[in-house]
């Protein structure tokens, strides 16, 4: 492929046309404030904030905890299966329009069950959604539990174990929450078992946390991709082994930047990831609080960083492919998609 073919003036009309995997997406995090009081009035939940704009303007966060708060405040809302539905139908509808042809969606039981939402409820609703986002917008999906760190890991077992009933509706386990303090060591058990029941795994690792909890996340959870990860920048060896064995990051640049793990785009690790030969990829990780959803994180990321052109954009695509957990006719599917749209730029 002749990248240097394509015009620099050309890279945001194909950063949105080219076909994507998005690998990072809390689907909590992307219920919209009018999507949250619409559900709010309806289910007879009070909020803390007035209405959709003052609630927006609450989103000025200060590190991932800040986020957090007002993020399951957010999520309170979500009482009913078809919530969830709902929820999630706005996603793939949202990522449809992006141009993503693969989705592979957190979602946090804990947030749920503990306030009296039958497990059941939460992921039928999810699991609804994504069949209709096969068949009503042809994105196929996929759904990870994730377990929150802040709680113990007897509560994270329980989570696995009550999931169990609907293990044929989510393919993998991951970690997410408050990262500063709870290592990934912490979940080990839980971790094995859902190695040991066949289950893909993820973990958020190297956000605000240190690079050795990536080292922990991979030798002891034995995860398949590391989420974030971008803290692997201060470990030069820890960045060689990355490289060596592919080992995928999921990248969110608009949420590095809205919970201050970098302070300004133009100084964001993407292209230095790329440069040392990392799988890494885009991702919007909580798109209704960070500012945007998919192409808006490509189009902020390659406008901010001059390094980034169109043989970039076709790296992070192919990548995201590349680290997507379908086998191995359906990645070869989307590579050929996105060879067709390149095509036509270059
Ligand atoms: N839960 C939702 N978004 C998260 C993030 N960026 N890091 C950790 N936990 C999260
Ligand atoms: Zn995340």
């Amino acid at each position: 492929m002749d990248f240097g073919a394509i015009a620099r003036e050309r890279l945001p009309e194909l950063l949105r046309a080219m076909p994507k995997a998005e690998l990072h997406i809390h689907i909590e995090g992307s219920l919209e404030p009018e999507l949250i009081f619409e559900l709010a009035r309806k289910n007879g939940v009070a909020l803390a904030y007035p209405g959709v704009e003052a609630l927006r303007a609450a989103y000025a966060f200060t590190d991932l905890q800040s986020f957090l708060d007002i993020y399951y405040a957010g999520a309170s809302v979500l009482l009913h299966e078809s919530d969830f539905e709902a929820m999630a139908m706005a996603y793939f509808r949202r990522a449809a329009a992006d141009n993503v042809v693969r989705a592979e969606l957190f979602f946090d039981p804990q947030t749920h069950t503990a306030r009296g939402v039958a497990m059941a409820d939460v992921i039928r609703g999810l699991a609804s959604a994504c069949e209709r986002a096969q068949r009503e917008l042809g994105v196929s999906s996929a759904l990870i539990l994730c377990f929150l760190r802040h709680l113990s890991e007897e509560e994270a077992l329980q989570t696995l174990h009550d999931a169990l009933p609907y293990r044929e509706h989510f393919i993998g386990v991951g970690l997410d929450s408050s990262e500063r303090g709870h290592p990934p060591e912490k979940f080990a058990r839980v971790f094995a078992e859902a190695k040991r029941l066949g289950l893909h795994r993820v973990a958020h690792a190297g956000e605000e946390g240190p690079p050795a909890y990536i080292t922990s996340a991979l030798d002891v959870l034995k995860v398949e991709r590391i989420d974030h990860g971008v803290r692997c920048l201060e470990d030069p060896a820890l960045v060689r082994r990355l490289a060596a064995e592919r080992v995928p990051l999921t990248v969110c640049p608009l949420s590095n930047i809205k919970l201050c793990v970098y302070p300004e785009m133009a100084g964001h690790g993407l292209p230095a990831l790329l440069a040392a030969g990392l799988c890494a990829t885009i991702n919007s990780d909580d798109p209704a609080y960070f500012g945007g959803y998919m192409n808006a994180n490509f189009l902020a990321a390659f406008a901010a960083l001059p390094q980034l052109g169109a043989a970039e954009a076709y790296a992070l695509a192919r990548n995201s492919f590349e680290a997507s957990f379908v086998d191995a006719s359906a990645r070869a599917a989307m590579t050929v998609r996105l060879d067709q749209v390149f095509a036509r730029f270059a």
